[in-house]
């Protein structure tokens, strides 16, 4: 860990390898949600585009924070992270146009600093982000859009370099509703000369709360969380303070957690509309779902029925909740159906899943779950974040104990105190070294 980071984020669980799931126990009580790791990331990349101080709370304390920040640390920005959960930044002046090869390739989310450097410098050099266990990722509608708005871009040795006197509004369709390129484009657009367009945007709420925080400072952003964003250029942008939404993925797994488990479990301090296409999933299959203000309570009393899923950009049913849900299916009674549109290889938890007794056959983009009556705990490999946390619910569930080798740390990427936050619903669960 950095000296130069706080003792605060020495208490990161940095050697979290491996996590010891003991199975069998329901989930009872109520559990806290943290800041959204996916608001966080590109509203972070976006106080680039700020002159002057601001403050942005309810930020978790996660890997991919720390990595952000450190980004916009190599850009040479003034950036601290203070207890609970606020990151300070100031920006001064020019910042240096290159992001460090090493922090880009290690998350994949980092790339889109590109839109904003580049409307603040008028020059940007990014490396091409590196594939990941779920999919290859490229970077092509965030090139197609930067172009579209009069940047000049060319690869050079692994690096994305751009250039643009100043940007030009222009009139932008992505050809999929890539959140990382509606978010970077959106970004780019609020310095640049006249009127941007983004059809085919990216509606999820993390795209929200990135057009809420920038109108506070001064932006003109329409249509955020819609599938046609209109951006009027402005010269500047004045730091505000901004407190971001609640992370509905979190949210979403201990909702699973609290199926899985039998028990019953309310997540709070959440924004019950943004999960409710998980809420009514979960309804589906048998479990029984309260949703009040700010609030969702899930119980139940036997495994869930099978039900068919297909992931879609939001407001659909979303990939990040895939592989819990398949470690849910697995459990259920009958057979269930799971296809998935957005990434190419995000099943990469099934054979793990199947090492523990569950019976799951892939065909293409999609698996078919037969249910079994009891998982059993074994040893199993988290390959990315969201199969990492599949596999703890699933050992939450199996007979036994189950030992997850996270060597690359995947889980506590997306994580905050996951361990503690399941302790304290009654689990058993812990690192071991
Ligand atoms: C964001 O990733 C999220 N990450 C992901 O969450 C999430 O799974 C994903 O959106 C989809 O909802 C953050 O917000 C930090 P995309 P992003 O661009 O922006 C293809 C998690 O677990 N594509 O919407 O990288 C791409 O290959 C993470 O928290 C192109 O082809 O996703 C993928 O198949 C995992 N060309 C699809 O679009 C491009 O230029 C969706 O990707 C860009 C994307």
């Amino acid at each position: 860990m950095p000296e130069c980071f706080p003792t605060a984020l020495r208490s990161l669980p940095i050697n979290m390898r491996k996590i010891l799931v003991k199975g069998g126990t329901p989930l009872n009580g109520t559990v806290g949600i943290s800041g959204s790791k996916n608001a966080a990331l590109p509203i972070l990349a976006s106080t680039i585009l700020l002159g002057g101080e601001t403050t942005i709370s309810n930020i978790p304390l996660l890997h991919d924070v720390i990595t952000m920040i450190r980004v916009l640390r190599a850009l040479g920005m003034r950036v601290e992270y203070s207890e609970p959960g606020r990151v300070h930044v100031w920006v001064g002046g020019k910042i240096r146009h290159v992001a460090p090869y090493e922090l880009v390739t290690k998350m994949r989310a980092s790339f889109f600093v590109i839109g904003p450097i580049l409307a603040k410098e008028g020059l940007a050099k990014v490396p091409l982000p590196g594939g990941c266990a779920i999919g290859s990722r490229p970077v092509n509608f965030y090139i197609k859009g930067l172009e579209a708005m009069g940047a000049v871009i060319r690869m050079e040795h692994g690096f994305v370099i751009t250039e643009a006197k100043k940007l030009k509004g222009s009139s932008i369709y992505l050809d999929f509703p890539s959140v990382g390129a509606t978010e970077s484009l959106m970004m780019a657009s609020t310095l640049a000369e006249g009127t941007t367009v983004i059809e085919n945007a990216a509606q999820e709420p993390e795209i929200k709360d990135l057009a809420r925080f920038l109108n506070k400072c001064g932006a003109d952003i329409k249509g955020a969380g819609e599938e046609k964003i209109t951006v009027k250029g402005v010269l500047q942008l004045k730091a505000q303070d901004y407190r971001i939404i609640p992370d509905r993925i979190e949210a979403g797994t201990f909702m699973v957690a609290a199926a899985i488990t039998k028990g019953s479990v309310t997540v709070k301090d959440i924004i019950p509309e943004d999960v409710a296409v998980i809420a009514a999933k979960l309804a589906e299959t048998g479990a029984e779902v309260e949703t009040k203000e700010s609030s969702v309570r899930v119980s139940a009393k036997t495994l869930p029925k099978a039900v068919n899923i297909k992931t879609l950009p939001y407001p659909g049913f979303p990939t990040d909740m895939q592989p819990q849900f398949s470690a849910l299916l697995s459990v259920a009674d009958g057979a269930s159906v799971i296809t998935e549109t957005i990434f190419e290889n995000r099943f990469m938890h099934v054979n793990e899943l199947n090492r523990m007794g569950a019976d799951i056959q892939t065909e293409g983009h999609s698996m078919i779950i037969k249910g079994v009556p009891k998982l059993s705990g074994a040893p199993v490999r988290a390959s990315d974040l969201r199969a990492g946390a599949a596999l703890v619910l699933a050992g939450l569930s199996a007979e036994g104990q189950t030992l997850i080798d996270d060597t690359d740390r995947h889980i506590v990427r997306g994580y905050e105190r996951f361990l503690q936050k399941l302790n304290g619903l009654g689990a058993d669960v812990k690192e071991v070294k």
